[in-house]
């Protein structure tokens, strides 16, 4: 089955679209007019040498970053100069490169607090620790319950999060942001800092929350994850797409292994 088709033949619908992005800091144009789509039920990952623009066109479609132009459409919606609140609202989660959890916090209040997020008003309403009512927070307990034995956490419940391998604390936070029940999830390397072994755990979780229909946007820097986990992949240097396909399609493209290499490997 191609790429980014369903059953029938016909095409999944497009969950995600970027039109053009561009964002300058300063006199740097760390992302440079770039465009690409996410369909339903993909995973799509967007991968490029360091400093490439990668997690800056996460901090834009999470409106962590004002763009400096562009759009950004999701489920057929302009989402372009929302906050990051009203972004997760619209069912987009992400996880950070450096790992967020509430390192002092049980892995089970890191998961109740993720889901509050959802059923909240808001990060305000959290930090300000204004009145629940009773069912929501029975539903976010539910929900943390649910996420537990989902990203296999549940032996590590009671523990302070902060005391986790670096592989668990990834789930924990993969698990933090599914608690608000997206539609897109945004992995900031989810593998990075955890060890080769430990990897195909990430993997498989990975593969999990496709089958469960989440549709997922990977940033990757370990070539074997990026090139075994997507459907298909976005390639950047400098802020710009350098191109677009199947993994085994951008794997075999001379400007890839340029971008990585250097020129004069790609002869
Ligand atoms: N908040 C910021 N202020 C200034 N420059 C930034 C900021 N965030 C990212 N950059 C710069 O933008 C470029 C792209 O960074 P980034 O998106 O983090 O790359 P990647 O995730 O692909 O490694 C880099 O040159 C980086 O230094
Ligand atoms: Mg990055």
């Amino acid at each position: 089955m191609a790429e980014g088709f369903g059953k029938g033949g016909e095409m999944t619908p497009v969950l995600l679209e970027v039109r053009e992005l561009c964002k300058d800091f300063g006199g740097l144009r760390a992302v440079d007019g770039v465009d690409f789509h996410i369909r339903q039920g993909e995973i799509f990952s967007i991968i490029g040498p360091n400093g490439s623009g990668k997690t800056t066109i996460f901090n834009l479609i999470t409106g962590f970053h004002p763009p400096t132009g562009g759009k950004i459409i999701f489920r057929g919606e302009e989402i372009t100069n929302l906050k990051p609140f009203a972004v997760a609202r619209q069912g987009i989660a992400r996880t950070f490169q450096l790992t967020v959890v509430f390192s002092r916090d049980t892995v089970f209040d890191n998961l109740v607090v993720g889901h509050r997020l959802r059923v909240q008003a808001g990060l305000w309403g959290i930090l300000l620790g204004s009145r629940r009512t009773r069912e929501e927070e029975r539903a976010c307990r539910d929900k943390a319950e649910e996420i537990l034995e989902f990203t296999g956490l549940t032996r590590d419940r009671n523990k302070i999060a902060g005391t986790l391998t670096q592989e668990a604390q990834k789930r924990l936070s993969i698990g933090m942001a599914l608690a608000t029940d997206p539609q897109l999830l945004l992995l900031d390397e989810p593998t990075g800092g955890v060890n080769f072994k430990e990897i195909s755990n990430l993997v498989a979780l990975i593969e999990r929350i496709k089958k469960k229909g989440v549709t997922v946007c990977l940033i990757e820097h370990k070539m074997k994850v990026a090139m075994e986990l997507p459907d298909r992949v976005l390639v950047l240097n400098y802020g710009r797409k350098i191109t677009e396909g199947s993994p085994r399609e951008v794997s075999q493209d001379r400007r890839v292994i340029e971008a990585y290499l250097g020129k004069g490997h790609a002869a």
